[in-house]
């Protein structure tokens, strides 16, 4: 049912298995342009890539309530997910088993079924059709068959309250799929004494350019001095002048980054400023104590005012108590921005901002972010978390606007074809450890890119 007619000629073959050249002994790392601006390419991505890796499709806390749902586009096709009235979560394609409508228009809301706008079907919140107008005229034992309910995703699964589905029946699970971004996951969930809700609506804008580019953006140290002057000149002037500030603002510069006693809780060891691949194409840069802005739970800047100070202050004895000293410094104080293959962003920083996207052309991706916070958080800190959610990643903040330039400027310089063909993404290979500032969680990304793609060959 989901196998796409092939569209790979040789040609695109002999792309993709030449479009990232690696040699590790040299240092040196190359991704061929064309993968940003082939129609082919995607084509090929669209049918490897989303069709069959986990994607993420919403938080647990956007369909809370049993009946509730919430309708997106996930990998290209309109998707409902719901919670039926006893709890459990469905997947459904959203279009009518009749002729192909939209069963449901809403972006979100609650109801115990779904009727079709264009000739009146309507389904239970399983899936189950349960009422056609004019039954009498359709074949008999049609509708009491189950062939005509709405379909459901072949996979879905939810870990820490984040809901994925998969196209692929025979996919991994998605714990497996995951790897060790489970524990960055762990991290992100563990704000909340009583869990992490999605607060507000969804912030939606389209950048004119590859998708990819985004993902390699999103964990990308190196840019901050350069695309993000204006945001460290803003801290500055506002905060003052810290040490994390001209670190940030000096590419060269090497983080001076707190040690934690006996190792952290990735299980590797006690340097929490470099990149850690986490398996399957995923990879996180993560430091403690180590950027200039604040975060509500753990870093008080300046900016905030005193009565903030001792809000901050309280709110981080509390976890201490629940965490201990070790993993509430890891989950409060910890700034993480995770790349989850293939379209997930779980930016961790000043606020948690949740991002996907997914390529409308080779030079277009639509952009959907929202905020997580704590449940039950007060409306002051709720206050400062929200204002850090927009102030940097939201769409008219200082980050994005920026970032949207630049990645826009990349894909124009991909017009020149001819003369300047490779982009280097090798910086810091040959380190023992990179850091923050490196390019090898990029690395990360691409080398799973090339081993999925790769299998185009056989297909
Ligand atoms: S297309 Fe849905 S009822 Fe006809
Ligand atoms: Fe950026």
């Amino acid at each position: 049912m989901l196998q796409r007619p092939s569209l790979l000629n040789a040609e695109v073959h002999h792309v993709l298995r030449e479009a990232v050249l690696e040699d590790r002994s040299l240092g040196a790392f190359k991704v061929n342009r064309r993968v940003f601006t082939d129609e082919a390419v995607l084509e090929a991505e669209r049918r490897i890539i989303f069709d069959h890796c986990w994607l993420y499709f919403g938080h647990g806390s956007e369909i809370a309530q049993p009946g509730s749902f919430i309708t997106r586009r996930v990998g290209g096709r309109p998707l409902i997910l719901n919670r039926d009235r006893t709890g459990k979560l469905h997947a459904f394609f959203n279009t009518c088993s009749h002729r192909g409508a939209l069963v449901c228009r809403e972006r979100n809301g609650k109801r115990r079924s779904f009727q079709c706008p264009y000739h009146g079907w309507v389904y239970d919140d399983r899936g189950v059709l349960i009422a056609v107008p004019g039954k009498e005229s359709m074949a008999p034992g049609l509708v009491e068959s189950g062939e005509m309910n709405l379909v459901e995703v072949p996979k879905l699964g939810e870990y820490r309250g984040f809901v994925f589905i998969n196209f692929d029946p025979n996919a991994m699970s998605l714990e497996d799929y995951l790897a060790d971004a489970k524990a960055v996951l762990d991290l992100v969930s563990e704000q909340g004494e009583t869990g992490m809700e999605v607060v507000g609506g969804t912030q939606e804008y389209a950048v004119n350019a590859n998708w990819k580019l985004l993902q390699e953006n999103s964990a990308d140290g190196y840019h901050a001095a350069t695309t993000h002057s204006t945001y460290l000149d803003y801290i500055a002037s506002r905060d003052g002048m810290s040490d994390n500030t001209r670190r940030m603002a000096d590419p060269a510069a090497t983080r001076v980054v707190k040690a934690l006693p006996d190792g952290d809780d990735m299980g590797q060891d006690n340097d929490f400023n470099r990149v850690r691949d986490l398996g399957n194409g995923h990879a996180v840069i993560a430091s403690i104590g180590a950027a200039p802005w604040g975060r509500p739970y753990a870093r008080w800047v300046p900016g905030w005012g005193e009565d903030a100070k001792a809000e901050i202050s309280e709110i981080a004895r509390k976890i201490v108590k629940r965490l201990g000293a070790r993993r509430a410094e890891l989950v409060t104080n910890g700034d993480r921005n995770t790349l989850i293959f293939p379209n997930l962003v779980i930016n961790d920083i000043m606020a948690i901002t949740i991002r996907t996207f997914y390529p409308v052309r080779p030079n277009r991706m639509e952009v959907n972010a929202w905020a997580l916070g704590p449940i039950g958080e007060s409306p002051t800190s709720r206050d400062r978390r929200l204002r850090n959610f927009l102030e940097f990643l939201g769409p008219a903040g200082f980050a994005s606007p920026d970032d949207v330039e630049m990645l826009e400027m990349c894909q124009s310089g991909y017009e020149n074809q001819i003369g300047m063909e490779w982009n280097d993404i090798s910086r810091g290979m040959l380190k023992e450890r990179p850091t923050n500032t490196d390019e090898e969680q990029m690395r990360v990304f691409w080398r799973r890119w090339k081993n999925l793609m790769s299998r185009a060959n056989n297909m």
